[in-house]
């Protein structure tokens, strides 16, 4: 069993959006997912992370189905979002954003503090900025500061919505050699990206076109020259 297996879903807004997306993630893996912009890749994310519901499908995560369940709910169960546009506080310090990350487990003070101390390892910037409010952040500072939020919830499956826009070649690389990290202690995660330098950490590549699913492989399917040039986009480096 996978530990997400997702089947035919399909979510709207006004308009039909998801048109049937299936695909699975093996705990353990990264899975990233491309797409053009307006394929889908922000609503699948959200819709896993409970904030959209599906019109019909089924989102099976360590084997119960989740689908529609609020992220009240999905959070303590280890299910966690890394939004697009790293939406940090900006008004409270790096601690009080990191505590927040937290609220939702209902855990205690001393665990709170080593998920921290966690955190801290995976990014020292934001060890040095404790007390700094986070709007004063640079915008590669307020990312692990939002990947850092949503690792204080203790997740075994990370959600990151494009960790890498807007940031240079090299501080995007920085943040996917933590998340390759953060991997490697355990946690399950896709990755939403448009940058192709993200491959060299992925097990496996899933692309989005139009709101449908149209390439999932591990691998070396994942080298296939046509697809990169097709549907991913030019390499950020
Ligand atoms: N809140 C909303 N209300 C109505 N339509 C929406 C809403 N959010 C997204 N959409 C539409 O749903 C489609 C998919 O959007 P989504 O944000 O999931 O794409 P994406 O792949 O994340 O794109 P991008 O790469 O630009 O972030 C788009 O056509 C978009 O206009
Ligand atoms: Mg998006």
């Amino acid at each position: 069993m996978a530990l997400l297996e997702i089947e035919d879903l399909h979510v709207s807004y006004d308009n039909p959006v998801l048109l049937g997306v299936s695909f699975e993630v093996e705990q353990g893996e990264t899975a990233v997912l491309f797409g053009l912009n307006g394929a889908g890749k922000t609503t699948t994310v959200s819709t896993i992370a409970g904030l959209l519901k599906p019109d019909k499908g089924t989102i099976r995560f360590n084997g119960d189905n989740i689908a529609g369940r609020p992220p009240s709910r999905l959070v303590p169960r280890g299910v966690s979002l890394v939004p697009e546009g790293r939406r940090v506080f900006p008004a409270l310090s790096v601690a009080n954003n990191l505590r927040l990350g937290s609220w939702t487990r209902r855990t205690h003070g001393k665990e709170n503090e080593e998920r921290r101390n966690l955190v801290f390892e995976y990014f020292p910037r934001l060890a040095e900025r404790m007390d700094q409010a986070a709007g004063t952040l640079s915008g590669g500072e307020q990312q692990m500061l939002s990947i850092g939020r949503a690792l204080m919830s203790k997740p075994k499956l990370l959600l990151i919505d494009e960790a890498s826009l807007g940031l240079s070649p090299a501080l995007a690389k920085t943040v996917f050699q933590v998340v390759n990290r953060i991997n490697d202690d355990g946690v399950t995660v896709i990755i939403v990206e448009q940058n192709v330098g993200v491959l060299p950490y992925a097990d496996r590549v899933l692309i989005m076109e139009k709101g449908t699913l149209i390439f999932s492989g591990v691998g070396d399917e994942i080298q296939n020259a046509n697809l990169r040039e097709s549907y991913l986009g030019k390499a950020a480096e």
